[in-house]
């Protein structure tokens, strides 16, 4: 397992302290990444108090509370609020992971929250996802079967081979695992990483799509596939409980078996 390091975390300096909540009885701290492009400067740590008998139980809820009532300048994405959408992704407490779903009371002490690691940062907790958005259309997420468009027929599939696709379908492409890979930090240019390949796996697994050979070609490299060294970070951090390390070896065991 490998530390986490942080986006310009050498670079942060402390922030604006927000006046805390009046009467609040019940409060907790929270410090949050804060960097504005149009303003420039060095990123800063900003601090809130919340009053926990008026907030929801979950770190997006304080965000929400703190940009509704606080700081209407602070920037997350979020959308389901119910860990399906993968948007709310961010590092909190050490960790990449869902604000939706991290229970606020699942922190001890101060919540500390930062950007997604290692990704260029386009305002506060936003990173710009449009590299890894780019892996993931060169990997073609979707079934290509060419025989169900010439023939019409149904691709139809058993449940053991439907059930191949568990572990693989439910990412939600939140890109935690991919952030927290430190061989994706050092080569992320060349290496697609545990979520891209996990996707790339979903399709090589599916027993419809008609082109296995042809994605395994595409991966037959010796950084887009091989430059994961098992280090699990990926595994570890999934706030889905899925298994990318586990899908990387299948794709390698795969690229060995057609070998042979
Ligand atoms: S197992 Fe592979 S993909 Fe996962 S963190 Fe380690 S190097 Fe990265
Ligand atoms: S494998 Fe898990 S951590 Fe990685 S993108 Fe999918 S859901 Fe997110
Ligand atoms: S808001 Fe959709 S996963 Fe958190």
């Amino acid at each position: 397992m490998v530390e986490l390091t942080l986006p310009r975390e050498s670079k942060i300096v402390a922030g604006r302290v927000h006046p805390k909540p009046v009467a609040a009885k019940n409060t907790k701290v929270f410090k949050i990444y804060r960097w504005d492009p149009v303003a420039g400067g060095q990123p800063r740590l900003d601090e809130y108090t919340i009053d926990l008998d008026t907030c929801g139980p979950m770190v997006l809820d304080a965000l929400i509370k703190i940009k509704n009532e606080q700081d209407g300048t602070l920037t997350f994405r979020r959308s389901c609020r119910e860990g399906i959408c993968g948007s709310c992704a961010m590092n909190i407490d050490g960790t990449n992971t869902l604000a939706c779903t991290k229970g606020i009371d699942e922190v001890c002490g101060e919540v500390k929250i930062y950007p997604l690691p290692h990704m260029e940062v386009i305002k506060d907790l936003v990173p710009d996802l449009s590299k890894i958005f780019a892996q993931y259309q060169s990997i073609k997420p979707w079934l290509r079967a060419e025989s169900e468009i010439t023939t019409g027929a149904e691709c139809r599939q058993s449940e053991t081979e439907r059930a191949k696709l568990d572990g693989l379908w439910e990412c939600i492409l939140c890109f935690c695992c991919s952030t927290s890979c430190p061989s994706y930090w050092w080569n992320g240019d060349r290496y697609l990483g545990p979520a891209v390949l996990l996707q790339a796996y979903r399709w090589i697994a599916d027993s419809r799509d008609e082109t296995v050979g042809e994605r395994l070609d595409d991966l037959e490299d010796p950084f887009k596939l091989y430059r994961c060294h098992t280090i699990m970070n990926c595994t570890k951090t999934c706030p889905k409980g899925l298994n990318p390390a586990q899908a990387i070896g299948s794709i390698k065991q795969l690229m060995v078996a057609r070998k042979v």
